[in-house]
């Protein structure tokens, strides 16, 4: 592994591996500890926009593993306006060890890793969430085991992260079903990718546009934002278009009785999500959240090739 751009770059049993990697971190970290080794080795975490758990999860992987990381804001690194991304990433590649990166447009993580001579991880870009999607991926396999064939239904947008979250249930062999409405879907290339992965492993994808329909038989019920970052001016237009897909106890009791509840974070409550699901039995958006920093240190063990 060279860097970490999408899902879909990995096949199934890479994927699996990281998540296998991942649980042992997990159990290591809280057992005895992680070993120191990241030591001597800093990250170089590039923000583009604002962070709660990528900053921080990232953070901490590196410190649990004897390393470090050095937050890099947006106004400070000004990435493609103060300087060329080209230019950026052949500086820092000669200071830091590794590269994180969130931006607005995906091409510029693609721009990054592409001029990079040190490994580059998407934190999140227009196109996708890749390492949501692992942390995401390692909570669901916590609860229901390695089975393929689960159902995993994403209610609301078409964003970064149903794109990630189809992606890796199409290599892990899950189901993925998308309720959203007209004029929000997924974007169509991301589609012919996980397509192309359901082939192969048999997973089936289903699109549709009524979310009492698209949870019917869900093991995992998946929600997010209907505004993400950098689409601020179209809040008012969503808040109209989007309430019938909002996650609320009458939509979790349409699901599968063990039905368990996922959401990226940041929520707005009593949007997407209500409190009573987002509190309640089925909700797992906090073990979902710390599952970053696990999933994060298999990601970044494998691309320092120590682990
Ligand atoms: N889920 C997620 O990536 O959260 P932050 O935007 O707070 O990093
Ligand atoms: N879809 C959201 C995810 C935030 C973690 C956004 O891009 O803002």
């Amino acid at each position: 592994m060279n860097h970490f751009i999408a899902v879909s770059d990995l096949s199934s049993g890479e994927v699996q591996d990281l998540l296998d990697l991942a649980i042992r971190l997990k159990k290591e970290y809280f057992e005895k500890g992680n070993p120191p080794l990241f030591k001597g080795k800093v990250l170089g975490m590039i923000f583009q926009k604002p962070s709660l758990r990528t900053r921080v999860s990232f953070d901490m992987a590196m410190r649990h593993m004897g390393g470090d990381a050095l937050y890099l804001s947006p106004n400070e690194i000004g990435l493609g306006q103060r300087e060329s991304i080209a230019d950026v990433a052949r500086v820092l590649s000669g200071y830091v060890h590794a590269l994180m990166a969130r931006v607005f447009q995906h091409e510029h993580i693609l721009e990054l890793a592409k001029w990079s001579s040190i490994p580059v991880v998407n934190a999140l870009s227009d196109y996708n969430h890749p390492c949501q999607a692992m942390g995401d991926a390692l909570t669901i396999q916590e609860k229901f085991g390695k089975a393929k064939g689960l159902n995993v239904t994403f209610v609301g947008d078409g964003n970064n992260v149903a794109v990630s979250m189809m992606h890796i249930s199409a290599k892990l062999g899950w189901n993925f079903t998308i309720a959203n409405p007209e004029g929000y879907d997924l974007n169509p290339k991301a589609v012919e990718i996980a397509k192309s992965i359901a082939k192969e492993t048999g997973s089936r994808l289903n699109f549709l546009r009524d979310p009492h329909e698209a949870v019917k038989g869900a093991q995992v019920i998946y929600t997010d934002t209907w505004t993400s970052m950098g689409q601020e001016e179209e809040t008012a237009k969503r808040e109209k278009v989007f309430p019938p897909y909002q996650v609320n106890a009458k939509l979790v009791g349409e699901a599968d009785k063990d039905v368990i509840v996922m959401h990226c974070l940041p929520a707005h409550r009593n949007h997407e999500l209500t409190d009573d699901v987002a509190d309640g039995p089925h909700s797992m958006i906090f073990p979902q959240a710390h599952n970053r920093l696990h999933a994060q240190k298999a990601i970044l063990a494998r691309l320092f090739d120590v682990a």
